[in-house]
């Protein structure tokens, strides 16, 4: 079983470049197959994510072409088919966009139910209840979740919780439907922006993405489009940590330092210098870092994706700090594993309360999930010594190139498939 091995214990510097947002990826990569003409999408991170949604629009008849590693173009004026249940797409959560992308179009669309990293409870009541509200039936069978509508009409639809995917997929199921649609406490990801500023490029009329009330006026149908998602708020948040993890110097290239605002604000309250330009951040750890606490929040709060790089970080800081996570019911998995590594963290409900250690031992560690999975990687890189991380498929699922990015930085981590690949590893490393 493929895994990373590491030998940590050396400061990360450098420069690193960050791809596209995979969860803005993911909304406009559906949303693309709202229109029958050919969508042009640039600055798509090449991640198992995409790539499975990629290959489940394909198995209904969607054209994608790969211009290049992250190009894509997109014609899906040939759908043959409208139920979408293969094995690969069980296991995204994100398969839901497609729903909303073919109800939208097509007023009918039969996809297995979302997957994703246990996090918590996934729901989709709030999907369901924008579906319906915009006239379509929605049923649940077999695994599948299936709608209908004769006609589509605007709806006013308020959010019980602020929730990232009810938001793009009702946005999507109303941008051509007859007349307005109102979305109340809606998110406001920088993600929700993209995803709406990519339907507005293809002809939708949407106003107000990055706000709480969004207001959709349906258009008669969509056309094409050429796009570049924004930069990857969380795998930069994700590098930024690892310079503080590690008592490096990183500078994170191709971002937009204000989607990285909690992220930065945090750093500093830990003892990080942090400098700002137009497109890149630069983070310095020069001395052990102090405690906090950190609540995670919706967007622009601290985000919950950035909860287990945070809390791996604290794990090393001088004094007592409290991570409280207000999102999902089950996001801490990652604290038995960094116990293993010496951590003092005691976990009562959404609240950690963590006594800070002066270092971590090298330890065999198992990704929970995606984010956790990647802040395990940071602490390992923190200790001396060896170190492996399994079930890097879900460190796959959103980080591009992750061993190597964090290589360039002068980390020694390779992904290894075998146990004599791991000894060649760590004779090489010595
Ligand atoms: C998206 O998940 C992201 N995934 C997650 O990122 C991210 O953690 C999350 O938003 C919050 O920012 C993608 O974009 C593919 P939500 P999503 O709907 O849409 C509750 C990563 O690491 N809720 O905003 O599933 C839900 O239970 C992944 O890249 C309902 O109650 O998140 C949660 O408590 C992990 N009913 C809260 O809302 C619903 O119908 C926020 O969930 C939907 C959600």
């Amino acid at each position: 079983m493929e895994q990373y091995a590491i030998k940590g214990g050396n400061p990360l510097v450098g420069e690193v470049e960050i791809g596209g947002a995979k969860n803005a990826a993911l909304a406009v990569l559906a949303a693309a197959i709202m229109t029958d003409e050919t969508v042009t999408i640039e600055n798509v991170p090449d991640v198992n994510d995409t790539r499975v949604l990629l290959q489940a629009m394909e198995s209904i008849g969607v054209v994608v072409e790969r211009l290049d590693r992250h190009t894509v173009k997109i014609n899906a004026s040939m759908i043959s088919e409208l139920v979408i249940e293969d094995d690969f797409i069980k296991k995204i959560r994100a398969s839901y966009y497609l729903l909303g992308a073919l109800l939208g179009k097509y007023k009918h669309a039969e996809v297995a139910l979302p997957g994703g990293c246990n996090i918590g409870s996934r729901k989709i009541d709030l999907h369901i209840k924008g579906f319906k509200a915009l006239g379509a039936e929605v049923k649940i069978e077999h695994g599948l979740w299936i709608t209908d509508a004769e006609r589509l009409q605007g709806a006013h639809i308020y959010l019980d919780t602020v929730s990232v995917g009810a938001t793009i997929n009702i946005m999507m199921a109303s941008a051509l439907a007859e007349g307005k649609t109102i979305i109340e406490n809606a998110a406001k990801e920088p993600h929700v922006v993209d995803a709406a500023n990519f339907l507005n490029s293809m002809g939708a009329n949407i106003k107000g993405a990055g706000t709480d009330v969004i207001r959709i006026t349906g258009v008669e149908k969509l056309h094409a489009s050429e796009y570049s998602i924004i930069p990857d708020q969380i795998e930069a948040g994700t590098f930024m940590f690892a310079a503080a993890i590690t008592k490096g110097d990183v500078t994170v290239k191709n971002v937009i330092p204000k989607h990285l605002e909690s992220t930065t604000a945090k750093l500093i309250e830990m003892g990080c210098q942090v400098e700002e330009s137009d497109d890149a951040v630069r983070v310095v750890a020069s001395k052990r870092l102090e405690a906090t606490q950190v609540k995670t929040l919706p967007y622009p709060g601290f985000p919950t994706d950035m909860q287990p790089q945070i809390g791996v970080a604290l794990s090393l800081a001088s004094g007592t700090s409290i991570v409280t996570e207000s999102i999902f019911d089950n996001r801490f998995k990652y604290i038995d594993e960094l116990t293993k590594m010496g951590a003092n963290v005691k976990v009562e409900g959404n609240t950690a309360v963590i006594s800070g250690v002066e270092h971590f031992t090298s330890a065999a560690l198992t990704a929970p999930d995606l984010r956790a999975g990647a802040a395990l990687v940071l602490a390992c890189l923190s200790a001396e010594g060896f170190s492996t991380v399994e079930d890097i498929n879900y460190v796959e699922r959103g980080y591009e190139d992750f061993p190597q990015k964090l290589q360039s930085l002068g980390a020694q981590i390779e992904k290894v498939a075998s146990d004599r690949d791991l000894q060649k590893f760590k004779l090489k490393v010595g």
